[in-house]
């Protein structure tokens, strides 16, 4: 999901994102736990991924964690687990992921897919509004960049009687005004593919929720719709965390508040130097991408002039979701969204980058802006 310019810059003077520094400065706590997993040959279904999930489960406040094979799996068994399927309409917003789009196909249901708000690129609650129909049963409020989406609109959709699944894949331990994400609405989904903030080295995933018959179905679901070892009821899927990702992700969830307070500091310095040139975000985001708004004009030679001074770039995302051939036959008008994806560019941003690069960067991005 690295484009070429990333890349190519991952060995450049400031990289997108630095996964070989972050391992190495726990290297002999994860080869600790790797050689534990092979020890006891907990690799599926087992105490490593049972031990993950309670601490995932505590650290986000919620009762459970059920840890899956991807975030996209986890959207798709989300609204299973919340019992959307053929029939159904779910609202999701036109920038983000294409997962969370797919997500809803996977499940026979049907995404609307809304614009943006122009400001903060979020899903847009009017929009939301205006593609209700009887047959709408969820909203999928996305949290991009690991910026939060107010709690105030979640419990609002709620209280129309819709369900909500929260797209927290990008957002490992954000909060609104202190509560954090996934305590709100009726699930919320992580990925911990390697880039995010909290990353497997491999693909990986998890719903976590309060309520327990939808820990239950979700944790039922994942394991071929097994009801006990050999009577499987319905139709599910294989799509389980594995205990040497379980292994890894528990040593860097215990790492994790660390590396989002770091993820703060520096994102509060870029917000120092680059001010209205950013993407806002609310207090609690936590900042998994930092994002500029260079406008249309702009953007491409921006970015290509900062990919030859050797600073990681990239765009999330180039194509917004109604202009995405998979997709886009769902999607209303979505201008917000496509100006969004026209206009912004992804700066350097790593839990271990030192404050001293984003100082080159922000006087790269004056000097070339
Ligand atoms: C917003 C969003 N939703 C869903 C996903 C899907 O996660 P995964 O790649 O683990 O399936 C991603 C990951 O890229 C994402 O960024």
């Amino acid at each position: 999901m690295m484009t070429t310019t990333e890349t190519a810059a991952l060995t450049g003077i400031v990289p997108f994102q630095d996964l070989g520094r972050l391992h190495a400065s726990i290297a002999e706590e994860l080869d600790d736990a790797i050689q534990s997993v092979i020890a006891q040959s907990s690799f599926v279904g087992a105490a490593a991924a049972r031990s993950f999930e309670a601490a995932f489960a505590a650290a986000d406040a919620v009762e459970h964690a059920v840890g899956v094979g991807s975030g996209t799996d986890a959207l798709a068994l989300a609204l299973r687990g919340l019992g959307v399927g053929p029939g159904d309409e779910v609202i999701v917003p036109s920038l983000t992921f294409v997962a969370s789009a797919e997500a809803v196909v996977h499940v026979g249901a049907v995404p609307r897919i809304v614009d943006v708000d122009p400001d903060t690129l979020l899903i847009d609650p009017i929009s939301v509004a205006a593609a209700r129909t009887d047959r709408t049963v969820a909203v999928m409020p996305v949290h991009l960049y690991g910026h939060v989406v107010p709690f105030d609109l979640i419990r609002g959709w709620q209280a129309q009687g819709l369900k909500v699944v929260e797209d927290a894949a990008q957002a490992h331990l954000a909060t609104w005004r202190g509560q954090g994400v996934g305590t709100v609405g009726d699930a919320a989904c992580f990925s911990f593919y390697p880039g995010k903030n909290l990353g497997a080295m491999g693909d990986g995933g998890a719903v976590i929720t309060n309520d327990q018959a939808t820990a239950e179905r979700v944790a039922k679901l994942r394991d071929h719709g097994r009801e006990s070892k050999y009577l499987h009821d319905e139709i599910g899927w294989c799509s389980r965390l594995d205990g040497l990702q379980a292994a890894v992700l528990e040593v860097k969830l215990r790492h994790l508040p660390e590396w989002t307070e770091n993820r703060r500091v520096l994102a509060d310095r870029y917000l120092e130097r680059l001010g209205d040139r950013l993407v806002p975000w609310a207090d609690g985001a936590v900042h998994h991408l930092l994002v500029t708004r260079p406008g249309r004009e702009r953007r491409d030679r921006l970015s290509g002039a900062l990919a030859d001074r050797g600073v990681g770039v990239g765009v999330h995302y180039p194509v917004a979701l109604s202009d995405q051939p998979s997709v886009a036959t769902y999607a209303m008008e979505s201008p917000q969204a496509e100006a969004g994806a026209a206009e912004v560019l992804s700066l350097p941003m790593d839990p271990l980058m030192k404050l001293s690069e984003v100082e080159l960067v922000c006087d790269l991005v004056d000097e070339l802006w």
